[in-house]
């Protein structure tokens, strides 16, 4: 592979996806890369199109299974600081696409900005959460989102206004282009108001959620008006396991590995998920992960 001289990017080879992804697993990623800023990205996206190299957007891995054989294609990761970048300007929050779901609660938190406390917890990226509008039910990162400024795979740069995008339950119309930062729209608020939201909600996570194992968090949406945790709890699920992979004891919509799982296992064991609630409830589950075969 013959990179530009001048591409500023680290590239790695054969990089283990199993150390990018909180699930901890996966195979190999071809490339493994990572531009230093916009113009280094749009250099990227040039040479991976003529030479016919396919590319996958990683962002902080939570939402990710990557299958064990890895990935013939380019894992493009926005990690650089200037993809990390994050600043505060009266009550709007501009944030790179690299930076943390967690680093933007609480720098909004120190500067009494309410509006960001449910990202509190969410192990994810702005770029990420923005493309599939992460969240709590009933409200996602689209809600706050007042402009968002995106690549398209020639390397065109453009910022969409809010009325431009289309956010719905974990999917909006940002999916096709690369985001490269966001404007979110904050209030001001009470700093202690904030906190307690914020300690309401990572409690909540606690009480209710596995953090104590690698997972890729919830593994199925949630169907309209319905939890797939409860759904697949009702088919008496949790425990049940395949190859490494278990359902949470503790959530039924998470899928832990213990130690060794394989995604050869997760994929299994979705299935045998499906099929029970198929059977018992009549629902089909919609995977929630992205599943890298
Ligand atoms: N429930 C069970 N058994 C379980 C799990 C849940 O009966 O094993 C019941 C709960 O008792 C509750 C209901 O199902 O009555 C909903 O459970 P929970 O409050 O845990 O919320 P959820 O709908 O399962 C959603 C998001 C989570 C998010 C939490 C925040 C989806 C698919 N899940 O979970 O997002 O953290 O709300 O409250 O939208 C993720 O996207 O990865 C994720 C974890």
């Amino acid at each position: 592979m013959n990179w530009p001289k001048h591409l500023k990017a680290r590239i790695r080879l054969k990089e283990p996806l199993k150390k990018h992804t909180t699930f901890k697993i996966g195979g190999p990623a071809e490339f493994f890369i990572e531009p230093d800023d916009a113009s280094a990205l749009k250099l990227l996206l040039n040479t991976l199109k003529r030479d016919k190299i396919p590319f996958l957007l990683i962002g902080s891995g939570s939402n990710i299974l990557a299958n064990d054989k890895g990935v013939n294609a380019a894992v493009l990761r926005l990690g650089s600081p200037y993809f990390r970048r994050l600043c505060f300007k009266g009550i709007f929050a501009y944030a790179g696409a690299g930076a943390t779901l967690n680093r933007v609660s609480n720098e909004a938190k120190r500067r009494g900005l309410s509006g960001a406390e449910f990202l509190a917890g969410i192990p994810g990226t702005i770029g990420g959460a923005l493309a599939m509008n992460a969240g709590i039910p009933g409200y996602g990162i689209g809600d706050i989102a007042d402009k968002v400024t995106v690549m398209d795979y020639n390397g065109k740069i453009k910022t969409l206004r809010k009325k431009e995008i289309k956010f719905a339950y974990r999917g909006s119309s940002l999916q096709g282009r690369i985001i490269l930062g966001a404007r979110l729209k904050l209030a001001k608020g009470s700093k202690k108001e904030i906190r307690d939201k914020i300690r309401g909600y990572i409690g909540h996570r606690r009480l209710t959620q596995d953090s104590g194992h690698y997972s890729a968090g919830c593994v199925f949406k949630n169907p309209q008006g319905n939890s797939a945790g409860r759904l697949i709890d009702l088919c008496g699920l949790k425990g049940k396991r395949i190859g490494g992979a278990e359902v949470s004891l503790k959530h039924a919509n998470f899928i832990v590995n213990t130690g060794d799982a394989r995604a050869k296992d997760v994929f299994a064991l979705m299935e045998s998920i499906k099929r029970g609630v198929k059977n018992k409830s009549g629902i089909i589950l919609e995977p929630e992960i992205k599943i890298w075969k």
